[in-house]
């Protein structure tokens, strides 16, 4: 288990960014599924090698710098070497640093109840060092506005406001079926958006805490990789019960028809008034291969645990290095908080209604 080492914080470094502020941020809503079964204990695999990167886009000898906030898709030519080298405040990446991972988008989405728990995820990502384009989707216009105020200006992060209907910024409870599983349940277009782009997608709830970078883990030949709580590491079977909270997706054909039927499954019951968690559907669906059969890589929950499986781990001092966990089935913010701060997780230093009031 690594320990977690709290560092002081990061220099206050002003930046100047002139040219092109893509600004962003992600966050995830959180929400637990449920998976409470035991999963054999699996040997730690060693990480597969790094993904060979393409060298780091230099910087045009001269370029002419726009002072402007518009949002534009990047171009390393237009971009000055300094712009190109200043440190995001909040991700510590350099546009460089992002540019070496092509082609991939982390996503996460949030509402203001979890704006808190979002920074948390990005600060210990931040501290993994790693690097990457990040989309953070607010459901709720006070929640783009703080992120947006905290997050802009630094490159590795792209702040949206939904395009599929605002939702509410207070957490509710799972039998709030429109707002709860609503908000989940809009994550999927989102996703498929991307992929429609050509984009590799990790989409990450917001409740996660990084250890390690585990973008060495989606090598392979797969079209989706997540967490399987039933059954151990590698192998799936026909009880197999695969989380939908932290997913890496490739842009392949079948999983894009698989996204597609998931987010059709959920539309349709929408319509009915049903809002079906959107974990069950992507079980379902999976399980009978429809419509297509998806090439699946489990992740090892040794490594990737999710909130019980993990506390247990760390009250055994299990000897695992994990990677990503994933506040799962650690139900309702409070209860995440209380639980991240128990074992030096939790790195924001301000409550969410703190941070409402520093920006009015
Ligand atoms: C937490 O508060 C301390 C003391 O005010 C500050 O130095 C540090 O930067 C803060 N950490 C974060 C992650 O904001
Ligand atoms: C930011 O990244 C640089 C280069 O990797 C590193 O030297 C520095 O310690 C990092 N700063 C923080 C606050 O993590
Ligand atoms: C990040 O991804 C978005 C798509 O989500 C894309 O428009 C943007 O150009 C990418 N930025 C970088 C720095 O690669
Ligand atoms: C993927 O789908 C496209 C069009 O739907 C098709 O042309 C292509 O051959 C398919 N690729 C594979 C590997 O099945
Ligand atoms: C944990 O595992 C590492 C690497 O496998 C090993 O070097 C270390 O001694 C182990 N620690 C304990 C306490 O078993």
């Amino acid at each position: 288990m690594s320990k977690l080492v709290l560092r002081k914080m990061a220099q206050e470094h002003v930046y100047k960014v002139l040219f092109f502020l893509q600004s962003a941020a992600f966050i995830a809503f959180v929400i637990n599924y449920s998976q409470k079964s035991d999963v054999v204990f699996a040997p730690v695999r060693q990480s597969p090698p790094v993904r060979q990167s393409p060298p780091a886009t230099t910087a045009p000898r001269e370029c002419k710098c726009i002072e402007a906030t518009i949002r534009t898709a990047f171009d390393a030519a237009a971009v000055c070497k300094d712009v190109l080298e200043s440190r995001g405040k909040i991700s510590n990446c350099t546009l460089a640093d992002i540019n070496r991972r092509p082609g991939v988008v982390l996503l996460t989405t949030t509402n203001l109840a979890f704006l808190d728990v979002t920074l948390n995820m990005l600060e210990s990502i931040k501290r993994t060092g790693v690097c990457v384009n990040t989309t953070v989707i607010a459901e709720d216009k006070k929640v783009f506005e703080q992120l947006r105020m905290r997050l802009d200006g630094d490159l590795a992060y792209r702040v949206l406001l939904t395009n599929s209907g605002e939702m509410d910024v207070i957490e509710h409870p799972r039998s709030h079926g429109s707002q709860y599983y609503g908000l989940m349940n809009k994550r999927q277009a989102y996703i498929l958006a991307l992929l429609q782009e050509g984009y590799e997608v990790l989409f990450s709830d917001a409740d996660t805490f990084w250890f390690r970078d585990p973008f060495p883990f989606f090598e392979g030949d797969f079209d989706i990789s997540l967490i399987d709580s039933v059954n151990p590491f590698g192998v799936r079977s026909g009880k197999s019960n695969f989380c939908a909270g932290f997913v890496y997706f490739k842009p392949t054909n079948a999983s894009l028809q698989f996204v597609k039927a998931w987010v059709d499954a959920l539309d349709s019951n929408k319509k009915k008034g049903r809002y079906t968690p959107d974990q069950n559907v992507m079980n379902g669906l999976l399980k009978s291969d429809k419509p297509v059969y998806v090439k699946i890589k489990p992740l090892d929950t040794n490594i990737f645990p999710y909130g019980p499986k993990f506390y247990d781990l760390l009250a055994k001092k299990a000897n695992y290095s994990t990677v990503v966990m994933h506040a799962a089935s650690i139900r309702g913010h409070e209860a995440k908080v209380t639980k991240f701060k128990s074992s030096d997780m939790w790195l924001v230093n301000k409550t969410t209604n703190e941070m409402l009031a520093e920006s009015t």
